[in-house]
């Protein structure tokens, strides 16, 4: 066999301060019982003024280092996925690789919202196999919590901050990562983004009096979207893993709404008791969100070594991915 994937470890930070649905009723005219019943959250996690996206995945970073049993040293590269960066540029990875100590390794940024952490997945594999590079720090860190507009009920109630990280180097015995499929089409770029800032609209009194450095969303659609990219993209990638859905343990969704998830499950026909739900108290945390849950999942003994897990993600782009992974 050539070069295989294998997973090292994985580590997960959330900021301290909860924000829950109470609190949230005190903002905007909603209720704890209507965020309850259309998204499947209670509360989520929020960073403070000074704390960063770097400094979350800092955090993640050093458990998975910890858990991979590596030194800082021994990373040859740093992907970090994002789409709420410390600032446009340098990248949120190169601030990382300086907080982290590690010099002169490459470390970029990918944007691809919500699948972030699967684009990152789908790099970091393609870095190894090459034989480019061996041994990949893959952190998915996002603070929503900064770009979002809390005076709009229908998005503020959705999204929280936290990152997720895994380290992953090169075998010759095993490959833990059996498929990657990968999607997108900007035609619906519009329906979930964020204006102000870039070349399109350059930030200016104007730009921010209009609110347009804050997330804009068409809820209605992208919840139709995200049911079906996601079952397409998970039936793709077991079929490229060559697996069957009962052979898969745990399927790890995005959590960007309960109700997504529940439709998703019932449409490959799998028992909603096989998907991982943490949304309850993370809300959705963009590209954290997948690998935030796996962490969780494999900590607490729901997933064991050697099950077969499936992610599947969906985000603003739009894009969606899935990925089957032997933990
Ligand atoms: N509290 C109370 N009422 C609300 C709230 C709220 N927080 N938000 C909206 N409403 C109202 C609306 O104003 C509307 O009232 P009206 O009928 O009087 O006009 C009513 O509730 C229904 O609104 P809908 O938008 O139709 O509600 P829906 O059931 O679609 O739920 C939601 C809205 C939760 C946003 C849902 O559409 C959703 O989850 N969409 C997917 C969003 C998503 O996943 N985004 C992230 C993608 S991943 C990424 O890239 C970040």
């Amino acid at each position: 066999m050539g070069i295989g994937i294998k997973i090292l470890g994985t580590g997960t930070y959330f900021p301290k301060k909860i924000l829950n649905n109470k609190d949230l009723e005190k903002i905007v005219d909603t209720s704890d019982e209507w965020i309850i019943s259309r998204t499947g959250i209670k509360e989520r996690r929020i960073s403070s003024k000074s704390e960063l996206t770097s400094d979350l995945a800092y955090e993640a970073s050093k458990k998975a280092i910890k858990s991979a049993k590596l030194t800082n040293e021994q990373i040859d590269l740093i992907i970090v996925t994002t789409i709420t960066p410390d600032m446009p540029f340098p990248a949120t990875a190169c601030l990382l690789q300086r907080k982290l100590g590690i010099k002169s390794i490459p470390a970029f940024d990918i944007s691809a919202s919500c699948s972030g952490f699967i684009y990152g997945l789908a790099t970091a594999k393609a870095f190894i196999e090459s034989g480019l590079y061996k041994t990949v720090l893959l952190v998915s860190s996002e603070e929503l919590s900064k770009i979002t507009d809390w005076d709009d009920r229908s998005t503020c109630i959705l999204f929280g901050d936290g990152a997720g990280a895994m380290v992953l180097t090169a075998s010759y015995k095993t490959n833990d990562c059996l498929s990657i499929f990968l999607g997108s089409d900007g035609i619906y770029s519009e329906l979930l983004f964020l204006p102000g800032g870039g070349t399109a609209f350059p930030t200016s009194k104007n730009t921010v009096s209009q609110n347009l450095h804050k997330i804009k969303m068409q809820g209605n659609k992208i919840f139709k979207h995200a049911i079906s990219k996601m079952v397409f993209a998970a039936k793709k990638a077991l079929m490229l893993a060559s697996k069957k859905k009962d052979d898969i343990r745990f399927f790890i969704p995005h959590q960007a709404n309960i109700r997504i998830i529940e439709s998703v499950a019932k449409k490959i026909g799998v028992s909603i008791n096989n998907f991982f739900i943490n949304i309850t108290k993370t809300g959705n945390t963009s590209s954290a969100s997948v690998i935030t849950a796996l962490d969780e999942a494999i900590k607490n003994g729901t997933v064991k070594n050697g099950d077969l897990v499936e992610l599947i993600a969906f985000g603003s782009g739009l894009t969606w991915g899935a990925a089957v992974l032997r933990i």
